[in-house]
């Protein structure tokens, strides 16, 4: 995680950095710091814990010129979030600033090596041995600062995207990636660096993406130059970003995250936007067209994904099950890629990832594309790493998503599986005409319903009030709302730090029963499907034992009223496509409790939106 900018032009470099910071502190907001040679060539660093306001305050009455500077906002994986740890780390000498984001796990070994040289270091992070061994190279080999670099990271086993400062030289930054994102902006006259385009887009939409383990020259005045670790030259091709200004500003909404769950109408019509035809009757997406004799032919679906991605991905188990009858394992990420799974020739991997820098989720994809499955993914970001390095995918397209709860990512995760599931289950013939033409209509009409579920938000806005204060909460759902239910969950701890299970509700019996009493919240998905008088008899379950009940129903569904204590409707749809709906109550419930107990919605303790460690 943590989010790294710099840059060298004409203008003062510390506002545009300070900017591109206030836009990558999503990714990590333990401390900031920042790197700036001025116009003596002396080189300042300064950095505090705490928010990027935290830093704008620390500077004041300090000397922040310089047109050259580098700064990052910190998700501490290696010391505690303080002054010390905070980065840019300075060399031993203070010549040399380095940020990092990433983890370098030889770094003990390392550490203990230059210590036995002499170095003595200040902080407890990993990165600050990165910056003292690529100043030790350069001393005892006498040698400039790129290839230092690239000396160092060759000894360097862990992720990292870096960007380096020397004193003395106004006019370049040395960066470098491998397993961490890193992009270059081109602009008029300046340059960029940075974790994403978010802090480039003001300035120009021309950029070049780095790949793992490239080193580039970034140079005032000349075109970047990119060698390998190795010393292989490279050329990438620039490319012109999509991303507009709007879509990073919070558009007069308190937070993001209430932004993006009320984006979702349009959000999802842009998924659907060139995949399905205006008179909706057919299916188009180009990653499956492409490859329609793997899909065909594919023995098994694996899903792999984390968080909020691995509940669309529960979704998709359903979908690919009961629509195209192949079987489908979902896996998280971080189990598949250490537990030696067993992989065929002929599996499909779907890898779902809303950032597409997640690290689990890369290494997991390159696992399954040794063993030679074909590889997919659903993503967000465009360009970032999981569609640069699977065989095929499809874009979510929903924009930007800034708050780190996720919200319009998932829906638009599940509208693809959705999408996908039609043109496979087509294709193959294990859906009839008659229920694809019928799926595909309702799935034509969700925005709209999801339109009118956000129409009037009081009611969720007022039972937030009641359940500000519970403790703990419970949420249950069936077949394809149990992954819903897992997901709520997940939204209310992450934000409103309120502790939260997602359960299938039959597996209650089992085990959470024993919670139930007359303080516990129990968040029921209960609409009218295949199984409702299933889900009726768990809430009778869970009143007979005093619990507090919210159901989730179908518009309309008066016996519901009767039993639970508080309802919230959704209009009626398919049972596969009810997901898409009975998930917006459950992200506004979440937000408007994470609200009330002044909770910092759109940045969370502890978590950082894009987790690029693993
Ligand atoms: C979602 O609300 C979470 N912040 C988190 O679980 C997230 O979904 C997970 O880290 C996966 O991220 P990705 O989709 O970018 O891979
Ligand atoms: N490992 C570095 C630190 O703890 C960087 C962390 C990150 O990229 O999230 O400071």
């Amino acid at each position: 995680m943590c989010g790294i900018v710099g840059y060298i032009g004409k203008q003062e470099a510390f506002p545009i950095l300070i900017k591109g910071l206030h836009r990558l502190e999503y990714r990590g907001y333990d401390s900031a710091g920042v790197a700036l040679v001025n116009d003596n060539k002396e080189l300042n660093v300064y950095k505090t814990k705490g928010r990027v306001a935290d830093l704008e305050e620390f500077v004041k009455n300090k000397d922040i010129s310089g047109t050259i500077g580098i700064a990052h906002t910190r998700w501490a994986t290696h010391g505690e979030p303080n002054n010390v740890n905070a980065h840019p780390h300075y060399s031993q000498s203070e010549n040399l600033a380095l940020i990092h984001n990433g983890i370098i796990e030889n770094y003990s070994t390392i550490k203990e090596e230059l210590i036995n040289k002499g170095y003595s270091f200040q902080s407890d992070t990993d990165t600050e041995v990165l910056v003292q061994l690529i100043e030790y190279i350069k001393e005892t080999n006498k040698t400039d600062l790129f290839t230092a670099v690239q000396l160092a990271l060759g000894e360097i086993v862990g992720a990292y995207a870096i960007a380096v400062l020397e004193k003395g030289n106004t006019d370049t930054i040395i960066a470098a990636r491998k397993s961490s994102p890193l992009v270059i902006g081109i602009g008029e006259d300046e340059l960029f660096v940075a974790s994403d385009a978010s802090p480039i887009v003001d300035y120009t939409n021309k950029v070049l993406y780095l790949d793992d383990e490239e080193i580039a020259i970034v140079k005032r005045g000349e075109e970047p130059i990119i060698r390998t670790i190795g010393n292989v030259k490279k050329s990438h091709k620039i490319v012109e970003l999509e991303v507009n200004l709007s879509q990073l500003e919070k558009g007069g909404y308190p937070h993001f995250m209430l932004k993006e769950i009320i984006e979702q109408p349009r959000t999802l019509k842009d998924c659907m936007s060139g995949r399905i035809n205006i008179s909706c009757d057919n299916v188009v997406l180009s990653g499956i067209l492409d490859n329609k004799e793997k899909f065909m032919n594919a023995r098994r679906i694996i899903i792999l994904g984390c968080g909020t991605s691995w509940h669309a991905g529960l979704i998709g188990e359903y979908l690919f099950e009961d629509i195209c009858r192949i079987p489908v394992e979902v896996e998280y990420s971080s189990e598949f890629r250490y537990r030696h799974p067993v992989i065929y020739k002929d599996d499909i991997v779907i890898a779902i990832s809303q950032s597409g820098e997640t690290a689990d989720t890369l290494a997991a994809i390159e696992l399954a594309k040794e063993a030679g499955a074909f590889v997919f993914g659903i993503c967000n970001v465009v360009g970032s790493s999981i569609p640069r390095n699977t065989h095929s995918g499809a874009y979510t397209h929903v924009g930007p998503e800034i708050g780190v709860a996720s919200t319009k990512a998932f829906t638009a995760q599940v509208m693809v599986l959705n999408m996908m599931a039609l043109a496979i289950g087509r294709a193959k013939g294990s859906i009839t005409e008659d229920r694809f033409q019928h799926l595909i209509k309702e799935l034509g009409r969700i925005p709209e319903k999801v339109e009118h579920i956000l129409k009037d938000t009081s009611k969720i806005e007022n039972l937030s009030k009641i359940f500000t204060y519970a403790h703990n909460f419970i949420y249950l759902g069936r077949g394809y709302n149990c992954p819903v239910a897992m997901e709520g969950a997940l939204k209310l701890k992450e934000i409103s730090y309120i502790h939260a299970e997602g359960y299938p509700a039959a597996e209650m019996k089992h085990g959470p029963i024993a919670l139930i009493d007359n303080e516990m919240p129990v968040v029921v998905i209960a609409t009218h499907n295949s199984m409702y008088e299933k889900i009726i008899s768990n809430i009778q379950e869970i009143k007979a034992r005093n619990g507090k009940v919210i159901a989730v129903v179908t518009e309309n569904d008066c016996k519901m009223c009767n039993i639970a204590d508080q309802i919230i409707e959704v209009p009626a749809s398919e049972e596969c496509l009810e997901p898409l709906l009975t998930i917006i109550p459950l992200q506004l419930l979440s937000y408007y409790i994470a609200v009330n107990k002044g909770r910092d919605v759109d940045m969370p303790r502890n978590l950082a939106k894009s987790v690029t460690v693993e």
